[in-house]
């Protein structure tokens, strides 16, 4: 049996533009190759979609044709969407107009005057979702590649070329919502139990069915022409919930998904609730009316900040794919096998992920009590995934198996890379690599998951200090997308460049970060939390201290994330800041108190809020008394001022890592804030938000608090001289 690759490279070239290729088989079944000539995906950029449309104008003319089957030549990728860049740059005046004509390309799709199939292999994704869904019939390959949804309201706009109208009269309206409003991509067996694929086809044989499907629709009527009001109809039968949710049901529908998307998104994004809109007024009418509601929803969207910020995120993540993190020239060794030491929160934490990703992955500890808890924490997360049905047991069973751990070191010289995660101390941490450097080959690699500790400190205790790395996650390992890659002062290239490599690879996003106290985002949290207690010192309750920066759009508060991370473990991480930075990162006295009365955080479920299992349900009064507070107070400052006094000592710490290099540039340090911290993208990262204030109006502030609160506010050096430059950040 042929591969579909080589059936689609054995294709003919035929016709039209060198995009699209049209075969036809000699029972008049005809194939169209989507292959753009030089580039690694297929994507619509506007000489793409012309092209198009003028095959389709070919194509609707061919009274010869009995089917049509949609195929790409790319391996893994169908079709990757819109040019991201052409929408980014479109004038405001042209939205409109430009959107029209991708909906009409799609409109010609769905008229061809005989029946039409996509085969989908890999990526379908926002316009080329739409494309397909512009298809009467869509099979997808069961390939682990094949992902198929409407990511556009990620990127702070709306799907346009018929997305929002389509997608509801596929797969019926609350599938729709869920995918359309969460922006979510779907594999094919999702897509087919959501109801917009189907069939779910093995990988192999995706072609070979597809020939055979669209052969069996010979002479049958276009699935397009049997709906009431000219639109495609659903893929499949709806059940009577369904059926009364799309009818009575309708208006409670769209309330409940009105309020589940301000609630998650705090008003902060607009895109979600202009889909929402259009999706209400185009649906059950006619499908040229719901398309206009799409145009009109997109161009309130295009060119807003909140768009240009979402876009902008979505370069710098495609740059970091790109990207090795050293100079060019350095090439990242493969990894094979990754060693964990420390069974811990993180270290059973990266062992799930590693394992996760494919790679076996050995855990060590000196007890046996944090190894099963290891094995208990990884299970538990895909256990969660077993229950959403995103998991089959067999890769469960297949993941489990590549979880292994030790007492001892045995295994550990397999591992080319190994990661630690062993208590927070010095000496504790150096005792650990000497003991695994006289085990491992030369080759292996130490990479060190230390929050705040010197990597060249750390390394100074190896015999080959090259080999010794920072490789700093976040918690919880499994959700935060960001990694510290950590150079010492004596890091090989080649080691870095493995260990940047070895992020992407488990699925995360690295940012390279020089070797200085707290790296990047905990220096840059350091004067944010310090901060928040001495504004709970003053007086301020914890919760509007908390919903001031939750407005502000982080997604905890600073006091939450104080007892998420463990109010030991910050504390410690204070005390390193504040030697290395007394003057900005003093700590208080008050405290190691809470630390000393067992107040660790939720983790004790103890801290300055109270809980219930994982649910915290309020403050507790008590932590006051803890920090030799009176009676809990009433609101003190306003959430305006909560909000500059906490934000704008993180803008001026980011302007200090800037002068100092400790990350290459501003698009990196936002970045960084947004995976690392959950800071607002809608904001574009702690630069794009002092950008947007306007520096001058920072640095005023920044001197104001100084004559008030001290001389931590004091504006640095880099700030100023930005500001009085009229200058950006970005546009340093
Ligand atoms: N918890 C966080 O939020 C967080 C986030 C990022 C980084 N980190 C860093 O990760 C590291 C681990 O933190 P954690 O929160 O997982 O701590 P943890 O206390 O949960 O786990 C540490 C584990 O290391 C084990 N251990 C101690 N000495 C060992 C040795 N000689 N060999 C093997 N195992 C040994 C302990 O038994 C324990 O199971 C620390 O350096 C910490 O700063 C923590």
């Amino acid at each position: 049996m042929s591969t579909v690759l080589e059936e689609k490279l054995a294709a003919a070239p035929h016709a039209a533009g060198p995009s699209f290729r049209l075969a036809v088989e000699p029972d008049a079944l005809g194939i169209v190759f989507f292959d753009t000539p030089g580039e690694k995906v297929n994507k619509y950029s506007g000489t793409v979609l012309r092209e198009l449309d003028g095959f389709l104008d070919d194509l609707a003319r061919r009274t010869d044709l009995k089917a049509l089957i949609l195929v790409s030549s790319k391996p893994d990728i169908f079709i990757a969407g819109a040019d991201v860049a052409e929408i980014a740059n479109a004038e405001p005046g042209l939205v409109a107009e430009g959107v029209r004509f991708g909906q009409r390309v799609f409109g010609k799709l769905a008229n061809l005057p005989y029946p039409t199939v996509a085969a989908i292999d890999g990526a379908c994704v926002g316009g080329g979702c739409e494309t397909a869904l512009a298809m009467d019939w869509r099979l997808a390959s069961d390939s682990k590649k094949t992902q198929i949804g409407l990511p556009e309201i990620k990127l702070g706009i709306l799907p346009a070329w018929g997305g929002c109208s389509r997608l509801p009269r596929i797969a019926g309206l609350p599938a729709a919502l869920d995918v359309i409003l969460g922006g979510k991509t779907l594999d094919a067996k999702r897509a087919k139990r959501a109801g917009f694929v189907d069939e779910v086809v093995p990988q192999p044989i995706l072609l070979e069915t597809a020939k055979k499907f669209a052969r069996s629709k010979f002479g049958s009527p276009k699935r397009s022409n049997a709906a009431p009001d000219g639109g495609p109809v659903r893929a499949r039968k709806a059940s009577l919930q369904e059926v009364l949710l799309e009818g009575v049901g309708k208006g409670i529908v769209f309330s409940k998904a009105k309020a589940a998307v301000l609630k998650e998104t705090k008003g902060h994004y607009p895109a979600p609730l202009e889909a929402l809109e259009a999706v209400r007024k185009g649906y059950g009418g006619p499908l040229d009316k719901a398309l206009g509601y799409e145009v009109e929803g997109v161009s309130r969207l295009v060119g807003t900040p909140t768009m240009r910020n979402l876009v902008s995120l979505f370069f710098r993540m495609e740059e970091v794919k790109k990207e090795t993190g050293v100079a060019a020239g350095v090439a990242p060794r493969r990894v094979s096998r990754v060693g964990v030491l420390g069974a811990g929160i993180m270290g059973g934490g990266i062992a799930q992920l590693a394992a996760d990703r494919g790679y076996p992955a050995r855990m060590k500890d000196i007890k046996a009590e944090p190894l099963a808890g290891g094995f208990a924490a990884a299970a538990k997360i895909w256990k969660e995934k077993l229950k959403k049905r995103r998991m089959t047991r067999a890769e469960f069973a297949g993941k489990m198996s590549l979880l292994s751990g030790t007492l001892g070191y045995a295994g550990f010289d397999g591992c080319d890379v190994t990661i630690e995660a062993v208590l927070e101390k010095m000496s504790v941490k150096q005792a650990v690599l000497k003991e695994w450097e006289s085990v491992v080959p030369a080759t292996a690699i130490f990479a060190s998951n230390t929050s705040t500790l010197p990597i060249t400190e750390i390394a100074a205790a190896a015999a080959h200090p090259g080999r010794v790395v920072g490789m700093h996650f976040f918690n919880p390992v499994h959700k935060m997308p960001l990694v510290e890659v950590i150079y010492g002062a004596k890091t090989d290239p080649e080691v870095t460049a493995t260990i940047f490599d070895l992020a992407k690879r488990m699925g995360k996003t690295p940012v390279v970060v020089k070797d200085a106290p707290g790296f990047l985002v905990n220096r840059i949290l350091g004067p944010y939390i310090g901060e928040a207690v001495r504004l709970l010192l003053e007086g301020n309750p914890m919760e509007e201290i908390d919903k001031a920066l939750r407005g502000f759009g982080m997604p905890v508060g600073p006091i939450e994330l104080l007892d998420d991370v463990g109010i030991d473990v910050a504390t410690k991480a204070g005390e390193t800041l504040a030697a290395a930075w007394p003057e900005r990162m003093p700590t208080d006295p008050a405290f190691g108190k809470l630390v000393g009365n067992g107040r660790l955080g939720r983790k004790a479920k103890k801290g300055f809020y109270l809980y219930e299992g994982d649910k915290r349900t309020g403050p507790d009064p008590s932590a006051y008394a803890d920090l030799g507070l009176g009676a809990p107070p009433g609101p003190k400052a306003p959430r305006e001022e909560l909000v500059s006094r906490l934000v704008l000592p993180m803008v001026n710490e980011a302007a200090f890592c800037l002068m100092e290099n400790v990350v290459s540039t501003p698009s990196k340090l936002d970045l960084a804030m947004i995976f690392g911290t959950g800071f607002p993208p809608f904001r574009g990262g702690l630069c794009a938000h002092a950008d947007a204030l306007g520096l001058a109006a920072v640095v005023e502030s920044l001197r104001k608090l100084e004559s008030q609160k001290g001389p931590r506010f004091a504006p640095a050096p880099y700030l100023v001289d930005l500001a009085r430059g009229g200058k950006t950040i970005h546009a340093r």
